[in-house]
């Protein structure tokens, strides 16, 4: 099934046998690269002097955010607009939620008035899985607790890609809290299945103790700073997920900061092009250094301005999809209780 936009020539066609996009685990290399390829030709769209198509036109998409979000929440929402779809945006307070609403029944009852796609960023692992066994539409992971984040992952793959032409074989390092971070953990699943050598480096309390089968073997893990960093054409600095931390994890921030911050100086043993990512929010001091966060090699803005793309193109390939097709299960192991 297929049918090809009307108002684009540059469109990939129209449809496809996803209808959920929940982690990267399950997407292929073409699948990723069509999601890739499509964002660049939505970056043409939101260069025209009306930065809009009507590809999704009569659809409904509803973000619902029952966890804080800046970046993730307004790029989709523009991103949906853009295509012209009609946007609800639900959040925690202020919805029954908080009359103890089950978030099967909140899915449910958001089908009932109409809606086609839903967004879902969720503070429990595993809760857009649970949404997307019970919706006839789509739903797209706008991060799960410590689980996933696949747009973001999307958007940072275009960044690297859209700096180097490519991915196969950059050696990228991720640098902080691993542990507690889905940005990690989905870009660990994308970047591997595109050929990218990655380390991952932090304090031992802010590793996982385990691999998924499909990443061990697939990573150099370390928590020497200047070994990771050593020849890396990308260096994603990720910031301490304290709100999902045990205490004890870490001695002091000062501590932190002078063990494992991105800087300048420590960015002297990487290659000379090194390219410097952080999924944000920030904080400045702590795992980035202002200047590195604001340097020459810093693509922060740009990740934040790709995620318009990635999400249009994520929500356009997803529309597309025929209600029947089958849900895609999870890895066993990628999913926490
Ligand atoms: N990167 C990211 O998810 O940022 P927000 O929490 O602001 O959406």
């Amino acid at each position: 099934m297929s049918r090809t936009a009307p108002w684009s020539d540059q469109l990939l066609p129209l449809g496809g046998p996803r209808r959920h996009l929940l982690d990267l685990d399950d997407c292929s290399r073409e699948e990723i690269t069509q999601f890739l390829d499509t964002a660049v030709a939505m970056r043409e769209i939101l260069r025209r002097p009306v930065p809009k198509a009507p590809a999704l036109t009569g659809k409904t998409v509803v973000n619902v955010f029952l966890e804080d979000s800046t970046r993730t929440r307004v790029s989709f929402e523009i991103a949906a607009k853009r295509l012209n779809a009609d946007v609800i945006n639900l959040s925690g307070s202020g919805s029954s939620v908080t009359k103890g609403e089950s978030l099967i029944n909140t899915v449910r009852t958001l089908e009932a008035v109409g809606a086609d796609l839903i967004v879902l960023r969720h503070p429990s692992a595993g809760a857009p899985y649970l949404a997307a066994a019970h919706l006839r539409g789509s739903v797209i992971n706008a991060g799960d607790g410590w689980h996933a984040h696949p747009t973001q992952a999307l958007l940072d793959l275009l960044t690297i890609r859209d700096t180097f032409g490519r991915l196969e074989g950059l050696r990228v390092t991720i640098v902080g809290d691993i542990l507690h971070s889905r940005v990690a953990r989905s870009n660990l699943w994308g970047l591997t299945r595109m050929g990218a050598e990655v380390t991952v480096c932090g304090p031992p309390t802010l590793l996982p103790p385990a691999w998924p089968a499909g990443l061990a073997g697939c990573l150099r893990v370390t928590f020497d700073l200047e070994e990771a960093l050593s020849g890396a054409d990308v260096v994603m600095a990720l910031r301490l997920q304290r709100e999902r931390m045990a205490a004890g994890r870490l001695p002091s921030l000062r501590e932190y900061s002078r063990l494992y911050q991105i800087n300048d100086a420590r960015l002297a043993r990487a290659a000379p092009q090194v390219l410097v990512l952080h999924p944000g929010p920030m904080n400045e001091g702590v795992e980035i250094a202002p200047t590195t966060a604001h340097g020459a090699r810093s693509a922060i803005e740009d990740q934040v301005t790709n995620g318009v793309a990635v999400r249009m193109a994520v929500l356009y390939l997803l529309a597309g999809a025929p209600a029947d097709t089958p849900l895609r299960p999870p890895a066993a192991e990628a999913v926490r209780p």
